[in-house]
């Protein structure tokens, strides 16, 4: 299934071709050399001050870990996830070794997520974000340092929608929108300050 972006002007395909599912291919398994590319497209984001505050805990189908990480989803999740090849959990270093708050942490991961996201696109493979799990869980779970903070979970693999059941199904083929650029564009308007007294 193809659910290119329409847009107003050519995008790299890399960009327009990819999307979300929710069906993943249970028998296909996500070999190391194949996860190495994706962590080495995160790891060569930028970053503020080259701080590279992503950190990734990955889990393959069929390790408990997969299971531990497929339970702090939220249900409507957990309906599909399980099938993906990897779970990964995305934790960002908010704190620094001071304790001081990393106030870029959160950005800089998004970008390496978004790095990570079109290395898989460009190898065939799907990935899917979720914001949708319990943070605590994963937290107390998996034993997270104080100064990560978990992000979001991604569920990778190769895509195949034929075990969808009805309702997931009905989603997986629906277009994909988003808002025209014109709304996103705020007014370059200058304001000035009233003049001394
Ligand atoms: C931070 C973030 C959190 C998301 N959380 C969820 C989620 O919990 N469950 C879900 O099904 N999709 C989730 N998504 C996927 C979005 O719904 C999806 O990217 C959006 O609808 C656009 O669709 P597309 O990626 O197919 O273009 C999330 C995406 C992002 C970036």
């Amino acid at each position: 299934m193809r659910k290119t972006a329409s847009t107003t002007v050519p995008v790299h395909p890399l960009l327009a071709e990819r999307w979300s599912p929710r069906g993943f291919d249970r028998a296909h398994d996500l070999d190391e050399e194949a996860l190495t590319a994706l962590l080495e497209a995160a790891r060569w984001a930028p970053s503020a001050q080259n701080s590279q505050p992503w950190r990734f805990l990955v889990t393959r189908r069929g390790e408990q870990a997969h299971d531990q990480l497929l339970a702090t989803l939220a249900p409507g999740n957990q309906a599909w996830a399980g099938a993906a090849s990897a779970l990964v959990l995305v934790a960002a270093r908010t704190a620094g070794d001071d304790g001081r708050p990393q106030p870029w942490a959160l950005y800089d991961t998004g970008q390496a997520v978004a790095a990570l996201v079109t290395q898989a696109q460009a190898d065939e493979l799907s990935v899917h974000q979720m914001g949708g799990f319990d943070t605590a869980a994963v937290r107390a779970g998996f034993g997270l340092a104080a100064a990560l903070t978990p992000v979001v979970v991604l569920a990778i693999g190769r895509r195949d929608s034929s075990g969808l059941p009805g309702p997931l199904a009905a989603r997986e083929a629906a277009p994909r929108t988003r808002h025209p650029v014109s709304d996103l564009l705020l007014p370059a308007r200058t304001v000035r300050e009233p003049a001394a007294a």
